[in-house]
């Protein structure tokens, strides 16, 4: 099956974010080390860029290590750091050349200052791109998010240019990473598992959840189109009621 943007109607999601999870149990069953499945994870990080180029999808989060992370053995935590920088550094100018604007969201505090420096310099000469923006999560925690969220304001009250009772969700959502791209739409889970794993707390709120046995080593195109067609065939329904909804989209004509 080709997959363009015309044969799944307007009602793709505009931002897709994805737990990529099950690189080292597909490794182990392959009796090899964890980090093979790592290696092989950014084969399927690839396919899943270029699909969503294809689909014209907007935005792309994709989860690449998170907070808990730095629980792992020494080793693979450092393997995944390498691994981190040998990608940012291979793909750059393709990523660039097919119009991809990278961000990398989380506290990247803690990692060294050659990373450090090799994200900002990829994130400054993808900043103008327009294709589709890629959001690596590296180091992020939901929970970090909202803290550095409330953080922001915090600093602003205690300036004085900002009153505590003029925060509402709106002003604390403009803090939030991703704050200027659009809604979260469609949250994937790969691996099996079925939990958020301290992933986009805030952005989820009105996410369609999707979680799948596939590993995401395995995560392909047709793997890809399946949870496209799971999520169009939802009905989103934003606490209104199922007649609301139809009504709407009769009026809009849509659906
Ligand atoms: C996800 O795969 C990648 C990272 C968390 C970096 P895992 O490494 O968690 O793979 P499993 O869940 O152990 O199979
Ligand atoms: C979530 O996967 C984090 C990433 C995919 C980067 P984990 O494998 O770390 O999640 P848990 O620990 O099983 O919940
Ligand atoms: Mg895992």
């Amino acid at each position: 099956m080709t997959i363009t943007s015309s044969t799944m109607d307007q009602a793709l999601p505009r931002h897709v974010g994805i737990i990529m999870d099950g690189n080292g149990r597909w490794a182990e069953r392959q009796g090899k080390p964890r980090v093979w499945g790592h290696k092989k994870g950014v084969d399927a990080v690839r396919r899943a860029v270029s699909f969503c180029r294809r689909l014209n999808i907007p935005s792309l989060t994709l989860f690449a290590f998170s907070s808990e992370n730095w629980r792992r053995p020494e080793d693979e935590v450092s393997s995944l750091m390498e691994l981190f920088m040998f990608v940012l550094q291979k793909e750059i100018k393709l990523l660039h050349k097919n119009q991809v604007r990278l961000n990398i969201i989380g506290d990247l505090s803690r990692f060294s200052t050659k990373l450090q420096a090799k994200i900002a310099e990829a994130e400054a000469l993808t900043a103008g791109n327009t294709g589709l923006t890629l959001n690596v999560a590296a180091n992020y925690g939901g929970r970090w998010d909202i803290a550095q969220a409330a953080q922001q304001l915090a600093t602003q009250v205690a300036a004085g240019t900002l009153r505590a009772e003029d925060i509402n969700e709106q002003l604390l959502a403009s803090h939030i990473q991703m704050h200027d791209q659009p809604e979260l739409d469609l949250m994937i889970r790969t691996g099996g598992d079925i939990r958020i794993s301290n992933f986009l707390l805030w952005q989820a709120a009105y996410a369609e959840l999707l979680f799948i046995d596939t590993l995401w080593p395995d995560f392909d195109d047709q793997v890809f189109a399946d949870a496209i067609a799971s999520f169009v065939s939802r009905e989103r329904r934003f606490g209104c009621t199922g007649a609301q909804i139809r009504e709407l989209a009769a009026a809009t004509g849509q659906g």
